[in-house]
This record gives C-alpha cells, sequence and structure tokens, in this order.
C-alpha cells in the first residue's frame, strides 16, 4: 500500500493542475491562445521567465522595495522592448512583452536597436538597502523610433546596443502614469525617482493600447512623463476567440452567483418579467400602460433615455408581488464579448436582470437602520466582467459591478468551486457583485450603505443558461435581442423626497450624527438609493467602453 503521504501529493496535484487552464481544451481557432499576437507586422508575446537582476528592499509602496528582472528565453527572432520590475509587494512576478519584426521591407522596418544609451541609475552610493550594485539605462532611439523600456545591469559598462529593440513611433501611444513600482515618490526634487508600470487595468482607451511590462522612469534627468503603450490597429481583432472558444471559455470561467440567505428578490429571465406582466409605459397616456411581448419587440427601439418610455410592475397586488420575487428557475444570463487592451483581452460582461431591486439598509456606527424605501427599484441590471487574455486563454482579471462603479481584483485573488468557477456575492437586495461575504460598507467607513453578502442556499451558474447577446467583432453578427436596444428606464422614477424619508427614518439618531449621515448620503451616486429605475446593459459606459472604477 501506498504511504498516505502519497496520496496526498496526488490530490494536491490534481487540485493545482485542475486550476491551470490547458490550452489542448480550447477549440481551434486562428489568432486566439497562441501564445503570440500580430500587431500588424509587430509579433508580441508575453515573457513570464525571469532573471532577477536586482532587489531593493525599501522605497515605493509600503516602503518594501521592488524587484528587477531581466526577461529570458525569448522565443526565436523575439528581442526584448525592456527589463521588468515590480513592486516587493507583489509575491509572483508578472510578465513583460517581448517583440519580433516581421516586415520584410528595410524601408517599414518596426524594431531598430538603439543608438546608445544614457545611465539613469547608478545604485552604487545610494544609501538604501539593496542586494549589491545596478544601473539602469535608457536607450536612446534612432529617429521615428521610441524606446519603450530600459535595462537594468549588475555591471557598470554600457549593455550592448543589440540587447533591446526600440518601436516605430506608429506602434506606440501615451498614457497618464501607471501604478508606482518604486522611487521615492517625491517628484519635486529634481534628482528623486520614481518607477511606474505599464500594466493596468484601467485606462479609458483600451480598445487599442497593449500595456507591455516595462516599466518608466521619471525624475533624475529622465524627461520621460507618461507611459508608453503599444498600440493594435483600430477594429482589428486577430486574436480573438471564435464563437466555439468563446463557449469552452464561458464553461470554463462562469461565475457561481451566491444569493443571500435572507434574499427575497430574484433574478429572472428577460422575458418572464414581460410574459408574467412587465408593463410598458408612455408619457402622456400613464393611464393605458401596455404589456410586452415575450421578446421585447414591441419595445420601443433606439433613441436615447429622454424618459418618454418607462417600464414597471403589473398593476394588481398578487402579480406586483409575484413578479418583484423573480423567478430563479427561468433566471439566465446575458453575455457580452468585447476586445479591451488593444485586442490582447477578451472582456466577457455577464449581465443579470432583476425585475427588483430591494431596500437598502444603512449601518450608522453601530447601529442598523432600514431605509424604508430608500433604494427600491423596479428592473435592476448587474454584472460581473470575465477579462480572458488572448495569448493564453487564462483568467486574468475579475470585474465586479457595484452600484455604477465597481472594482477589478485580479483572478488568483478570487475564491473558486469546481476548479476554475469563481465565486461572486450578490447583496442583499441591492444585489451589487462582491468577492467575499460579509457587510460591505459604502461610506466612509463607519457610516454608509449596507452591502450584506453571504452564500445562502439559493445561487445561479452563470454559464448554464446563458443568452450570447452582443461580440460585435465576430462575423456573421450575432442578432441582438430587440429588448438591448430598449434606450430608456426598466422602472419608475420613485417620486419620494429622498431627504424626507431619510429624515423619517434617521428619527433615532442625535442631530449631529444625523447631519453627518445625510452627508454621505448626499455623496453616494444615485443608483445606491434608487431614485431611478437603470437602463439596460447597451446603454451603459461600460457597453463601448472600459469598466468604472
Ligand atoms: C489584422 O492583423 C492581422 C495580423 O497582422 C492581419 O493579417 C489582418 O489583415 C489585420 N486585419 C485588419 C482588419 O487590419
Ligand atoms: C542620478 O543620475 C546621476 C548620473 O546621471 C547619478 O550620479 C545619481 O546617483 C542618480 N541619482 C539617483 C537617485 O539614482
Ligand atoms: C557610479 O557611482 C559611483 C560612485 O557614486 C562612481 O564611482 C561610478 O563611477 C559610477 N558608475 C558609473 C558607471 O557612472
Ligand atoms: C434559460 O434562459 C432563457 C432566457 O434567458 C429562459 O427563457 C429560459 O426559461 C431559461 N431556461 C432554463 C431551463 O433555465
Amino acid at each position: 500500500m501506498r504511504p498516505l503521504n502519497t496520496y496526498l501529493f496526488l490530490l494536491i496535484l490534481c487540485i493545482a493542475f485542475s486550476r491551470c487552464f490547458t490550452l489542448s481544451t480550447l477549440p481551434p481557432g486562428v489568432g486566439f491562445g497562441n501564445g503570440v499576437i500580430d500587431l500588424g507586422g509587430l509579433l508580441i508575446c508575453q515573457i513570464k521567465n525571469f532573471a532577477t537582476i536586482w532587489t531593493v528592499n525599501e522605497g515605493g509602496p509600503d516602503n518594501v522595495g521592488a524587484t528587477f528582472y531581466e526577461p529570458s528565453e525569448l522565443p526565436d527572432g523575439f528581442f526584448m522592448l525592456g527589463s521588468y520590475s515590480q513592486s516587493n509587494t507583489n509575491s509572483l512576478p508578472g510578465w513583460v512583452v517581448a517583440g519580433k519584426d516581421t516586415t520584410n521591407d528595410p524601408s517599414e522596418v518596426i524594431l531598430k536597436s538603439p543608438i546608445d544609451y544614457t545611465l539613469v541609475l547608478n545604485s552604487t552610493s545610494l544609501p538604501i538597502n539593496q542586494d549589491g550594485t545596478a544601473y539602469i539605462w535608457r536607450p536612446m532611439a534612432p529617429e521615428g523610433y521610441i524606446a519603450i523600456g530600459n535595462v537594468i545591469t549588475r555591471l557598470p559598462e554600457k549593455p550592448s546596443l543589440d540587447k533591446i529593440r526600440c518601436v516605430r513611433s506608429d506602434f506606440v501611444t501615451i498614457e497618464e502614469n501607471g501604478d508606482w513600482i518604486w522611487g521615492s515618490g517625491d517628484s519635486s526634487h529634481s534628482n528623486s525617482l520614481n518607477l511606474y508600470s505599464t500594466v493596468r487595468e484601467g485606462g479609458s482607451r483600451i480598445e487599442f493600447w497593449v500595456p507591455t511590462g516595462t516599466f518608466l522612469i521619471q525624475g533624475n534627468g529622465s524627461t520621460a512623463t507618461s507611459v508608453l503603450y503599444l498600440k493594435n490597429l483600430p477594429g482589428n481583432f486577430s486574436a480573438m476567440p471564435n464563437m466555439a472558444q468563446i463557449q469552452e471559455l464561458i464553461k470554463k470561467y462562469s461565475p457561481v452567483l451566491y444569493f443571500h440567505p435572507d434574499e427575497h428578490f430574484f433574478p429572472s429571465s428577460v422575458s418572464w418579467f414581460f410574459e408574467n406582466g412587465g408593463l410598458l409605459y408612455a408619457r402622456g397616456q400613464e393611464s393605458k400602460p401596455v404589456l410586452i411581448d415575450p421578446t421585447g419587440s414591441n419595445l420601443p427601439q433606439g433613441g436615447s433615455n429622454d424618459g418618454l418610455y418607462w417600464l414597471d410592475l403589473p398593476i394588481d397586488d398578487a402579480s406586483r408581488s409575484k413578479v418583484k420575487r423573480g423567478d430563479l428557475q427561468s433566471a439566465g444570463s446575458y453575455i457580452h464579448i468585447k476586445p479591451t487592451l488593444g485586442g490582447t483581452c477578451t472582456d466577457i460582461a455577464i449581465w443579470i436582470f432583476y425585475p427588483y431591486n430591494g431596500p437598502a439598509k444603512a449601518r450608522v456606527n453601530f447601529i442598523n437602520i432600514d431605509l424604508g424605501r430608500v433604494g427600491e427599484h423596479v428592473g435592476d441590471w448587474e454584472h460581473v466582467t470575465l477579462r480572458v487574455s488572448n495569448f493564453d486563454g487564462e483568467l486574468k482579471s475579475l470585474y465586479f459591478s457595484q452600484h455604477s462603479k465597481g472594482t477589478w481584483l485580479d483572478a488568483t485573488k478570487v475564491e473558486y468551486q469546481n476548479g476554475n468557477k469563481p465565486v461572486v456575492y450578490s447583496s442583499l437586495h441591492g444585489h451589487a457583485a462582491f468577492p467575499n461575504a460579509g457587510t460591505n460598507l459604502m461610506g466612509n467607513g463607519k457610516i454608509g450603505v449596507r452591502n450584506d453578502a453571504a452564500k445562502g442556499k439559493m445561487f445561479m451558474d452563470t454559464g448554464i443558461n446563458y443568452t450570447i447577446i452582443c461580440a460585435d467583432y465576430l462575423k456573421p453578427l450575432i442578432g441582438e435581442p430587440s429588448w438591448l436596444n430598449y434606450a430608456r428606464e426598466w422602472g419608475p422614477k420613485i417620486n419620494y423626497d429622498l431627504k424626507d424619508e431619510i429624515n423619517k427614518v434617521t428619527k433615532i439618531l442625535p442631530g449631529k450624527l444625523k447631519r453627518k449621515f445625510m452627508g454621505i448620503f448626499s455623496s453616494l451616486p444615485n443608483e445606491v438609493l434608487g431614485e431611478e429605475g437603470p437602463t439596460g446593459p447597451k446603454w451603459k459606459d461600460s457597453w463601448d467602453g472600459n469598466e468604472r472604477v
């Protein structure tokens, strides 16, 4: 018999491997998951093998220092575009891109060697805790080319000009500062030095901009002021997944959505809402609402959210309370697929429809307060977005939408079940998405609206009954459901004075606390307090751009 240890070892191995997304399971396609992405003559790949060059043990975020790496084991024909560095707050190293020029025409060359280097850091006399001396060299690019990274060495000699490549300037774009990696943090001194990363989920023009993983140096004679990104051609989605690959990604990574044990208001399918009496109102004809057919084909199409139409619950009390409760049985997810980060990633936005958003609760110091009608609204659209790398098909990060804003979380920091399936908590009544159970307070830390999240018995695997509602890059185009093109609100404007309502529910509070409470409330986004029914997925900012953080 094998010793118990062997079984344990095998078990751990199985668990470890079940978390890995093996490429062999991906259906075949052209550009997705190949490890290499073509930006139009410039091939890029992500290097995750590194030689550690230098470590500093102080400075930067939390004063924990940073580590500097040189990419190693580059595939044939690929060149380094910059060394990699990250703050020691991260334990696992990330990645940096390397590039290969596939042009044959000598007048069109995309990658060129630098003509010289400037020394931007000589750590010899830096009074810091470091493991030896290091030098950071900024390449001087030939005319028409830009160095998007730096070289770090242990030796004081200039590196060889063949060490790195500069990129033709039409492949490079400029963004605002990336995340701070290391340095004094003080930018006012002429010889203070700071390093910034060129990887981030944020940024606005995410449809074209490709993060590179190199770092930027500011200060000490380095004139660079902005982060440099590579650029894809507009509309070039050669690395995006095809339909079979999308289905596989959804099957693998679709989150399991848990509802709170006390939840009263569950999701439903959109057609269930219509079939069970959802009504369309038109301004000026309030007494004559019309029933909506199951596909929403009699909803007004397009236009803007001008208040001319809105939806509401059925009129009679029994149907109203039935529709408010939703119908988990019918519920499915509605999925929007779009390219991000210059087509090097795929965003899979998973939308859930709840007929009703229940009343909110607040907390003031240790006192819990029911907010009465505040927070209630008809028609609640919520979403979670998966960001998948088009290099290797791995899940990189998740976005949790929370009342018109939200947060990105690295895929390694999320709870999973059954291998790859992220666990998402839908908060009680408000249905905001959270990565963890507990009371998430929106406000100032002591006073705010409660978002209670807990793993109840009820849950929904968002990948079991889903509809892809849009993937504009795919040809032929997917037909969009009629309800997606309804631009107005999915619920009526609620007619109450928020101040009055809050006054009513805060009667028990002493005057000073009450004023503080009102102050916090007036700073929260409208969506938290639910004065209006929200618009549908296509009319949110994130439909065409990045998620709001
Ligand atoms: C997109 O890039 C690929 C690879 O470089 C190229 O073959 C294709 O023609 C490009 N498509 C467009 C629309 O630019
Ligand atoms: C700034 O660069 C000079 C050389 O140009 C070097 O002597 C000095 O140590 C550098 N300062 C820092 C903080 O690295
Ligand atoms: C680095 O600095 C030390 C002392 O500050 C100096 O002696 C040395 O020449 C410098 N190295 C280079 C390559 O500039
Ligand atoms: C699946 O979802 C569709 C629409 O999203 C819905 O009409 C249907 O009832 C759902 N079916 C099941 C078995 O959940």
